[in-house]
């Protein structure tokens, strides 16, 4: 594992230092009428106030990538805190983790097989904002804006959000943890998919919520679109 993330690390800064020329943009507005602390892996995060952008530069081939938006965050001067949704260890600024669900969740992995970009919004760990995610090129736009918190089932409710099944039950079932065999829609993923039909709502979702794009297309994520 520690060998697996140094490589990681060290492709990383090899990546960013000699094809920074090569980097996917991604422009990160918050159209909510709100606050929102935005975070990105790579990237870290940063306070959005309504109308806000901000600006990451994703290396070419870049896997694992993604973005989500955090509310109800209150940090000191130091950058430490925490924040209702999404939180990340407390850190303004993430360090290369997942946020506390529920979050709604924008997931890509840059110039992968025949240069392709993939790229999909997730609601594998929960809703806490309506995302959009365009990217610049001509290829699909993907949004989740529905109200998947007003009708949110009672037993995932969460404060500031709605609970994926998989972080409520922790089921091999909810989270597909047993291997794809057998892995399929249930009564809770089919409301995520009834209300964001683009987006993963359990883990082995693929069909309907990948999305490809050429390679060298920028991106545009937006909070409450
Ligand atoms: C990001 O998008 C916003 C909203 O369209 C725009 O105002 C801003 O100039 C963009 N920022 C960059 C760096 O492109
Ligand atoms: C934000 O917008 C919502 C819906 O349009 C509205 O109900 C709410 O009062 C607004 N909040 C603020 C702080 O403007
Ligand atoms: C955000 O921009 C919209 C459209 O340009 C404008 O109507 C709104 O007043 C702005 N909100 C804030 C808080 O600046
Ligand atoms: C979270 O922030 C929103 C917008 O500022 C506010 O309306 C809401 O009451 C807050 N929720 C909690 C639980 O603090
Ligand atoms: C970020 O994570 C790295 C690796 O896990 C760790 O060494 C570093 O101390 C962390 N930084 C902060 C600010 O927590
Ligand atoms: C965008 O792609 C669609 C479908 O591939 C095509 O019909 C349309 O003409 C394209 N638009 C532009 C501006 O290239
Ligand atoms: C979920 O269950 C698995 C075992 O089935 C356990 O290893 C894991 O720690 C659990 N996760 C959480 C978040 O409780
Ligand atoms: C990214 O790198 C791949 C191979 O490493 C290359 O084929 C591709 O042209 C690059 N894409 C961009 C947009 O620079």
């Amino acid at each position: 594992m520690a060998v697996t993330k140094s490589l990681s690390l060290f492709l990383f800064v090899a990546i960013s230092c000699t094809v920074a020329a090569q980097a996917a943009t991604f422009n990160v507005t918050n159209n909510c009428n709100f606050t929102v602390w935005a975070a990105a892996v790579p990237g870290g995060g940063v306070r959005l106030n309504p109308n806000e952008s901000w600006s990451i530069d994703v290396a070419n081939g870049t896997t694992g990538g993604r973005i989500w938006g955090r509310t109800n965050c209150t940090f000191d001067n130091a950058g430490r805190g925490s924040c209702l949704t999404g939180d990340c260890d407390g850190l303004l600024v993430c360090n290369n983790t997942y946020g506390t669900p529920p979050n709604t969740l924008v997931e890509f992995a840059l110039n992968q097989y025949n240069n392709l970009d993939f790229y999909d919004i997730s609601l594998v760990d929960g809703f806490n904002l309506p995302v959009q995610l365009n990217p610049t090129y001509n290829c699909s736009s993907v949004k989740c804006a529905a109200d998947v918190i007003g009708d949110c089932p009672t037993q995932l409710q969460a404060p500031g959000g709605c609970n994926n099944p998989c972080t409520v039950f922790n089921t091999t079932e909810y989270c597909c943890t047993s291997g794809s065999s057998g892995c399929g829609p249930t009564d809770y993923s089919k409301y995520f998919k009834e209300k964001c039909p683009d987006a993963y709502s359990y883990p082995m979702d693929d069909a309907t919520s990948t999305f490809t794009c050429r390679g060298g297309s920028d991106y545009r994520v937006v909070f409450c679109p």
